[in-house]
């Protein structure tokens, strides 16, 4: 079985490679194997493995995979042998609120990841994927694209013909774009790159701001919206970008806060502005399996397809975790675990 892992120093350059022979694993009785066959990347990933305090030696990371089940337990009513799944980023959140104790069940941090051939899940810890999907398709989904649909139709209610703003043009912000886009949103989406925002454009992104350009990249947004702003801001960026997202936030718009892209430190925004405009604030951690059907059900109807900016090979994992680092991606980095 080919599987990495950790290695006993954090970084993502110590990564190892750690096969073993294929034997099992045999299902509890509520348990599914499934034979994973492609993985996507987070920035999460790329935290997990290299913050001393997230990184656990031998750990195997990932969230984000897709693969078919090959073993069913006895009392699993759920799955079939030969069913096409991807596994929940939050094992055993179903569906409701939030419990602190969720996050012992977060794939690729607390318990093992994707990394490897063979794992082993809860029958409820699956997912099916849409329909047409390939498994390097569905492996983008756990994480960027959970996250993307929790912000904006479960805690932000929104509604067709609002606008959003999303940052950047990572997996999260893609994503983002594409769900809103279908559902009737006027985007505006910021980049570091003309060419980035070319490919958001083609994406139907209405509105596009280089960052590098404006670095009051609020005041542009506010320029277009005609001085309004926008109804729902998803801030990946963290401390470094908040004080911006503020401003470029309407009255009585949504604030999302998802990511910390500029880092982990305390942000000196001024948030009197919040309550001025009378605004809704979330903290966002990607979502529950309910919602998770619901946009795949949603993803059936639209035939919205993921961006991938690059596939790598199984032996490959650590140039893939080297490309996300470098931030030159468009949409998903993807690892196809067939393509040794
Ligand atoms: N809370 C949650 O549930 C959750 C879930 C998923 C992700 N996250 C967090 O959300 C963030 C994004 O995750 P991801 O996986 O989508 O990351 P990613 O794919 O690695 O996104 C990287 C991209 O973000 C953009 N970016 C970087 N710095 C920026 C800045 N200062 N302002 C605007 N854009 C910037 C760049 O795009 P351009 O080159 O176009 O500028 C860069 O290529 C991360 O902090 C991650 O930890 C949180």
């Amino acid at each position: 079985m080919k599987q990495w892992q950790l290695g006993p120093q954090p970084g993502w350059e110590n990564l190892e490679r750690t096969d073993r022979p294929e034997v099992g694993p045999e299902p509890g009785p509520h348990e599914v194997v499934v034979r994973l066959r492609a993985a996507s990347l987070n920035y999460r990933d790329l935290l997990v493995a290299s913050l001393p305090e997230r990184h656990v030696a031998g750990r195997v990371p990932a969230s984000d995979g897709a693969g078919e089940v090959v073993a069913v337990g006895g009392a699993v009513t759920k799955w079939q042998v030969g069913d096409r799944v991807v596994g929940l980023f939050f094992r055993d959140w179903r569906a409701g609120r939030f419990e602190s104790g969720y996050h012992r069940s977060a794939l690729g941090g607390p318990v093992d990841g994707v990394m490897r051939e063979l794992a082993v899940f809860p029958e409820h810890g699956l997912a099916r994927l849409p329909a047409g999907f390939s498994f390097l398709e569905g492996a983008t989904l756990p994480c960027a694209a959970l996250t993307a649909w929790t912000a904006l139709f479960e805690r932000g209610r929104f509604r067709p013909g609002q606008s959003v703003l999303l940052l950047g043009t990572g997996g999260v912000s893609v994503w983002a774009l594409q769900l809103a886009v279908a559902a009737g949103a006027e985007v505006f989406i910021t980049s570091s790159s003309d060419a980035k925002l070319d490919r958001a454009r083609a994406l139907g992104a209405a509105h596009t701001v280089n960052y590098h350009r404006f670095p009051k990249w609020d005041e542009e947004v506010l320029r277009l919206s005609g001085g309004r702003g926008v109804d729902h801001v998803l801030e990946v960026g963290g401390p470094g970008t908040l004080g911006c997202s503020i401003q470029a936030l309407a009255a009585g718009g949504h604030l999302a806060l998802i990511g910390v892209l500029t880092g982990l430190g305390a942000s000196e925004a001024s948030l009197f502005p919040l309550v001025a405009k009378n605004a809704e604030v979330s903290g966002i951690y990607v979502g529950h399996a309910e919602a998770f059907a619901a946009m795949v059900r949603s993803i059936d109807r639209s035939g919205v397809r993921p961006v991938i900016d690059r596939v790598f090979s199984f032996s490959d994992v650590p140039a893939a975790y080297a490309h996300l680092s470098g931030a030159s991606h468009f949409g998903k980095v993807v690892i196809d675990f067939d393509a040794d």
